[in-house]
């Protein structure tokens, strides 16, 4: 399955992500100098980039986990950089995050890890309804089996098969994965991929999916951004990029 085939779910379609010059700097260190982007309702956008250029810092802004320095980022029509705690309470119940380490609970099993977040972020805790959201969320991914398990049994492929499952019980309307391939071999690599491309065309979701894996970023993407000293300096779908003229742009196709 490919991700381009969906391409006409979110043409034409509501903006869930809009982002208008935003900045933000460490210590006289400008990381993110002039970022605008949008995503739109069930698109797949990729962001590329080298390492330690922003990637990371500019997800986290979307959902304040970093606080930006200045510029505009709505999320849904609502400005996040004015969110209370409340409301940045509500905005991460619909935003997932998919860190780049799976994170999972080392001492809890699979169950007890998917447990947690219904409980503390939607508050459910009837355990009929919980019990029928953690099989349904591990059935999703492919891991019912492992639903007694202890993360420790597990590939690493597995974990983050169930990371994903993780956010993914969450019902979030937004999915921003941090490197989801990075670490695993290429025919898990392309598992993920083709999972997140699954996630999409499911749930309607709109994600940005940061990588380095030119695969995933294939299989995945709808559009892409290249992030180079702060600011955006391409975007376009795979294909566009991949026969750039830009020697700056195309240097990320080589194969490495
Ligand atoms: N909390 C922080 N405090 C200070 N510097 C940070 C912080 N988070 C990220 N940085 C710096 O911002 C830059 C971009 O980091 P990051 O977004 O993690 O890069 P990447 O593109 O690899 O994800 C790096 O120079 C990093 O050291
Ligand atoms: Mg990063």
């Amino acid at each position: 399955m490919k991700s381009e085939e969906n391409i006409s779910q979110f043409l034409n379609n509501e903006t869930v992500i809009e982002i208008s010059h935003l900045k933000k700097s460490f210590n006289g260190n400008e990381v993110l100098k002039d970022i605008s982007m949008v995503v739109k309702k069930s698109e797949n956008v990729v962001v590329l980039g080298m390492s330690g250029i922003g990637k990371s810092v500019l997800i986290k802004c979307i959902v304040r986990l970093i606080n930006p320095d200045e510029g505009s980022l709505k999320v849904f029509g609502k400005e996040v950089t004015l969110m209370n705690s409340n409301e940045l309470n509500e905005l991460r119940t619909k935003v997932g995050f998919i860190f780049q380490g799976n994170a999972l609970y080392d001492s809890m099993t699979i169950r007890e890890n998917l447990e947690f977040p219904l409980r503390r972020n939607k508050n459910i805790t009837d355990p009929h309804d919980i019990e029928e959201l953690i099989v349904d969320a591990l059935e999703n991914v492919g891991l019912l089996d492992t639903i007694d398990k202890m993360p420790s049994e597990l590939s690493g492929g597995m974990k983050k098969r169930i990371g994903l499952a993780r956010t993914l019980i969450l019902k979030p309307e937004i999915i921003l994965y941090d490197e989801p391939t990075t670490g695993l071999d290429p025919i898990t690599s392309r598992e993920i991929s083709n999972l997140i491309v699954e996630i999409q065309t499911k749930y309607k979701a709109s994600s940005i999916i940061i990588t380095h894996d030119l695969n995933c970023a294939k299989i995945t993407s709808n559009r892409m951004m290249i992030l180079q000293d702060g600011i955006f300096i391409a975007e376009g779908t795979f294909d566009e990029l991949k026969n750039s003229d830009d020697k700056w742009v195309s240097s990320y196709f080589k194969i490495d």
